[in-house]
């Protein structure tokens, strides 16, 4: 017997849904147990309390950024949703950015996390230690061709100056005191002053922004002219879905219910491109892990039914975006 598309749809969203069943019937559980127990940290995904993780993200931005010819010296950097720890951008000031801030829509991280990230990322630098790659980290993108330490980025000059142990004392210091910039919840463009920052960077973060067009445009806002911006996003289905491009044949009614705590927004990399394009950002790179695709076209629901092919198998991507300089004025007399 012949089964349908729709049918065979229900059929492997099955688990999901029944997970996502049992959550909502504990839910009122799990409300009472956290009154009594009081205020919890909301759940995520802890990766960046790992110095080695921090380490692993930062380094692959530079070697990236490096390869596509962007500046990989920032002196001011801002990131969107650092999660459990700022250590990302602890690396960042370890290997000399001046200024660091902090964007989430929630409060993960605090002083003690960041202390003790910060301790293990000043020894890795230290020892110039390789990449942390694939077998340790086997879901961290980008992935690269060398994980040897990027001497030809990270000098020994650079370090030398950037690790200088007055520095790195003073650093410590304010992220013991808790006093790096880390603004929660960032709702406003004006959460930083426009034309300020030399780079701003996510990693698994922009699949989880609820509204692209207005973020990359406070993204625009924020970067001086000529400044970049680098992400990483994972386009698969978090778990959502026992196929890995599943969240797009789950009616809306369906996605409401499987799509947990901390949602995706299933925007393909399409969309991406288009926010990114109309908010006036030159792309310089994008590179894409394609992956076979888990459904066929005809278990996307109509609303997804604009999905292009390569959208449809793209797991992953690595954006890197420039605001394009301002032209600089003429000089009468010289063409
Ligand atoms: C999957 S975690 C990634 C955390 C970290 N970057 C990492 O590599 O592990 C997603 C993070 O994005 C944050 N987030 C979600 N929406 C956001 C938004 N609109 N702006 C900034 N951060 C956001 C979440 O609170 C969380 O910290």
């Amino acid at each position: 017997m012949k089964t349908s598309a729709k049918t065979r749809r229900m059929v492997a969203a099955l688990p999901a849904l029944v997970k996502a069943l049992v959550r909502h019937a504990r839910a009122p559980f799990r409300s009472a147990v956290r009154r009594a127990r009081g205020p919890v940290r909301e759940t995520l995904s802890a990766e960046t309390l790992s110095a080695r993780y921090c380490y692993a993200v930062w380094l692959r931005h530079l070697v990236k950024a490096n390869r596509y010819g962007l500046r990989t010296d920032p002196t001011s950097v801002a990131e969107l949703g650092p999660g459990a720890s700022l250590g990302v951008g602890i690396a960042a000031l370890l290997t000399g950015a001046e200024r660091y801030l902090a964007l989430d829509v929630v409060r993960h991280a605090n002083a003690a996390a960041n202390l003790s990230v910060f301790d293990e990322l000043v020894g890795l630098f230290h020892r110039r230690a390789t990449i942390p790659d694939s077998v340790e980290f086997p879901e961290v993108r980008p992935r690269l061709g060398s994980f040897a330490f990027p001497d030809e980025i990270l000098t020994a000059d650079r370090l030398l100056r950037s690790l200088d142990s007055a520095r790195v004392t003073e650093l410590r210091e304010r992220v013991r005191l808790d006093q790096l910039e880390y603004v929660v919840p960032w709702d406003d463009p004006a959460a930083i002053e426009a034309e300020s920052v030399d780079l701003v960077f996510s990693q698994a973060v922009m699949e989880h922004v609820a509204d692209l067009d207005t973020t990359y445009a406070a993204v625009f806002r924020w970067l001086k002219p000529g400044g970049t911006m680098w992400h990483q996003i994972d386009f698969r289905s978090h778990g959502t879905s026992p196929i890995w491009n599943g969240h797009w044949a789950y009616p809306d009614w369906m996605w409401r219910l499987v799509r947990g705590d901390a949602p995706i927004n299933r925007q393909p990399l399409s969309r991406h491109l288009e926010a990114i394009e109309a908010a006036g950002f030159l792309r310089i790179a994008c590179e894409t892990e394609q992956a076979e695709s888990g459904i066929d076209r005809t278990w996307l629901q109509p609303v997804w039914g604009w999905l292009d092919d390569r959208d449809l198998s793209c797991a992953s991507a690595l954006i890197q975006a420039v605001r394009p300089a301002r032209p600089q004025p003429r000089i009468a007399g010289i063409s």
